[in-house]
C-alpha cells in the first residue's frame, strides 16, 4: 500500500491561509508575464513552492490536494523520499555522459527494467529520449526507417494529442490552434476519427461496440478502399486513452480490432503511453485493458518522476533502423535514469497500480451517483486514475459547456484543489498514484459542490 513520507498531516489538506492568488504568488505572474512568451494556456494563477507527495504547497503557504500531478508526470508523487535519494546519489557520480557515443551500467539496469514490464512479447530494444514528443518523432522515424521509406503514409486519430514538434505535431489534431500558422505539415499523414462513445462520430444512435466497429470499417472502406493503398501505410499512432482530446476511453473492441486490421496489411500499431502510462490507469500501461499488443510503445511524462526522460520500446525487429541514422545527445540522462529506477520499484513495491485502481474506481463512482442530480454532468469515464468528468449545458444537445468548466476548475482552486481540464469541457482528474483515499474524498466532496454551485448559478 503507498506510504505516507511527507511533513505535513493529511488533515491539514487542503489549507488556504491566503485568498489564493496571494500576494507573492500575483508578484510571479506579473513577472512571468513580461518575461516568458505566453504560447500556452494557463487554468489558474497556481505558483507552487513546494510539493508532498499528493499535495503542493503554494508560495503564499496554500495547500492543495493536486489532482493533476504536473500533467500526469507525478505519479509517485512530490519529492518522494526514495527518488530525491537516487538523485543526489548519482548528482554526486556523474550527470552526463551521452549514451549515443559512450556507454553505463545504469542505462542497461533501466532498460531492463523497462523490457519486463512493457506489454510486448518477445525481444524488445529501447531508445531514450527526452520528452514526450521527441519519443513520437524517434518512433515516426523507426516506423517510416522500418520500411526503409517504402511505406510514406502514417495514420493517427481526430483528437489525439502526440505532441508539439513538426512531426508529432502533423499526427496531433485535438484542437486547432496547435496547428494554427504552421503549415505545412509534415506530409503524408492521415487522420481518421477516433471512437468518442459519448460523441460517436458516426452518429447518435450506435452503442460503444458499433462506434468501434464504424471507425475500423471507415478505415478500410473509404481510406484503404478509396485513397491509400495500405501496403504504403507504415504505421497507425493511437492513444489508448486520448488525453489531451478529453480522457476520452474508447469501447473494448476497438483495439483488437485495429490490432486484427494493422497484421492484415503489415502495417504497425504505436502505442502513445505517454500520459497514459506509467501506472496511471491502473496497469503498468494502459493497452494491457484490451488484451493488445503494440509493435512499438512511446513513453515520457512520469517515467523519471518529473526529471525529463523518455523512452521508445519496441520489438527488436522493429526497432532496426540503421547505425548513425538516429541518436540525440540527451537521451537517458543518468540522473534521469536513476530516478526512473525508483518509479518502477515505488510503483511496483507500494503496490500503486492497486491503489490506482481502488481510489479511481471511488472517484469514478462518486461522480457517476451525481451524473442524474446534476444537468451540467453529461459523461463520466476513464479507467484507474485517469478519469474524465465531461460538462455539457445540457444533456439532450450535449452542447460544450465550455466557461463553467473554466469556473469549475477555477473555483476548486480556490478551495484547494488543483484540477485542469481536456478536450473542450471535461475535468481531468489525474492524481499522483499513491493519493490517500481521505484525500481523495475531500477533493472529489469540493469539486462536486463546485459543480452545484456553478449549475445552479448558471440557470
Ligand atoms: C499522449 C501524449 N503524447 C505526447 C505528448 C507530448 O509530450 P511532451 O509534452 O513531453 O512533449 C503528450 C503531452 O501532453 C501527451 O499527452
Amino acid at each position: 500500500m503507498p506510504r505516507w513520507y511527507w511533513p505535513i498531516d493529511v488533515k491539514d489538506v487542503p489549507k488556504i491561509v491566503v485568498e489564493p492568488p496571494g500576494p507573492k504568488a500575483q508578484e510571479i505572474v506579473k513577472a512571468d508575464e513580461s518575461l516568458v512568451m505566453q504560447s500556452f494556456g494557463r487554468w489558474y494563477p497556481l505558483v507552487i513552492r513546494r510539493g508532498y507527495g499528493p499535495v503542493v504547497e503554494d508560495v503564499d503557504g496554500n495547500l492543495y490536494i493536486d489532482f493533476n500531478s504536473g500533467i500526469a508526470v507525478m505519479n509517485v508523487g512530490h519529492s518522494h523520499p526514495r527518488v530525491v535519494e537516487a538523485i543526489k546519489r548519482q548528482a554526486e557520480l556523474f550527470t552526463h555522459y551521452s549514451m549515443t557515443d559512450f556507454y553505463y551500467e545504469l542505462l542497461i539496469r533501466h532498460a531492463s527494467m523497462l523490457r519486463d514490464i512493457v506489454p510486448i512479447g518477445g525481444d524488445k530494444r529501447v531508445f531514450y529520449t527526452n520528452s514526450g514528443t521527441e519519443s513520437i518523432e524517434g518512433a515516426l522515424k523507426i516506423a517510416r526507417g522500418h520500411f526503409r521509406n517504402q511505406r510514406p503514409y502514417v495514420m493517427a486519430f481526430l483528437g489525439a494529442f502526440h505532441g508539439r514538434t513538426y512531426g508529432s505535431m502533423a499526427l496531433t489534431a485535438s484542437k486547432p490552434i496547435q496547428r494554427f500558422g504552421f503549415n505545412p505539415m509534415l506530409p503524408n499523414v492521415i487522420h481518421v476519427p477516433y471512437p468518442y462513445p459519448y460523441r460517436c462520430p458516426f452518429g447518435r444512435g450506435l452503442s460503444e461496440e458499433e462506434c468501434g466497429e464504424a471507425v475500423l470499417g471507415y478505415i478500410e472502406d473509404w481510406v484503404f478502399g478509396k485513397m491509400v493503398d495500405p501496403s504504403e501505410v507504415s504505421a497507425i499512432f493511437f492513444e489508448p486513452i486520448q488525453g489531451e482530446g478529453g480522457y476520452v476511453v474508447p469501447p473494448r473492441n476497438f483495439f483488437p480490432g485495429l490490432r486484427k486490421l494493422a497484421d492484415r496489411y503489415g502495417i504497425l500499431l504505436v502505442d502513445d503511453e505517454v500520459q497514459a502510462g506509467f501506472g496511471r490507469t491502473g496497469r503498468w500501461f494502459a493497452i494491457e485493458h484490451w488484451g493488445v499488443e503494440p509493435d512499438i510503445i512511446a513513453m515520457a511524462k512520469a517515467i523519471a518522476a518529473g526529471l525529463p526522460l523518455g523512452a521508445i520500446v519496441g520489438r527488436a525487429s522493429v526497432m532496426d533502423l540503421p547505425r548513425g541514422s538516429h541518436a540525440n545527445t540527451f537521451g537517458g540522462n543518468p540522473v534521469a535514469l536513476a530516478a526512473g529506477v525508483e518509479v518502477i520499484n515505488i510503483i511496483a513495491e507500494e503496490d500503486l497500480l492497486t491503489n490506482a485502481q481502488r481510489v479511481g474506481e471511488y472517484i469514478k463512482r462518486r461522480f457517476i451517483e451525481e451524473m442524474d442530480k446534476v444537468e451540467l454532468i453529461g459523461d463520466v469515464r476513464g479507467l484507474g486514475l485517469m478519469i474524465g468528468v465531461e460538462l455539457v449545458k445540457d444533456k439532450k444537445t450535449k452542447e460544450y459547456a465550455v466557461k463553467e468548466l473554466e469556473r469549475v476548475l477555477y473555483e476548486s482552486f480556490r478551495r484547494g484543489v488543483a484540477v485542469i481540464g481536456a478536450g473542450k469541457s471535461t475535468i481531468r482528474i489525474a492524481p499522483p498514484l499513491n493519493i490517500p483515499m481521505e484525500l481523495a474524498e475531500k477533493a472529489v466532496d469540493i469539486i462536486i459542490d463546485v459543480i452545484k454551485r456553478v449549475d445552479r448559478e448558471r440557470k
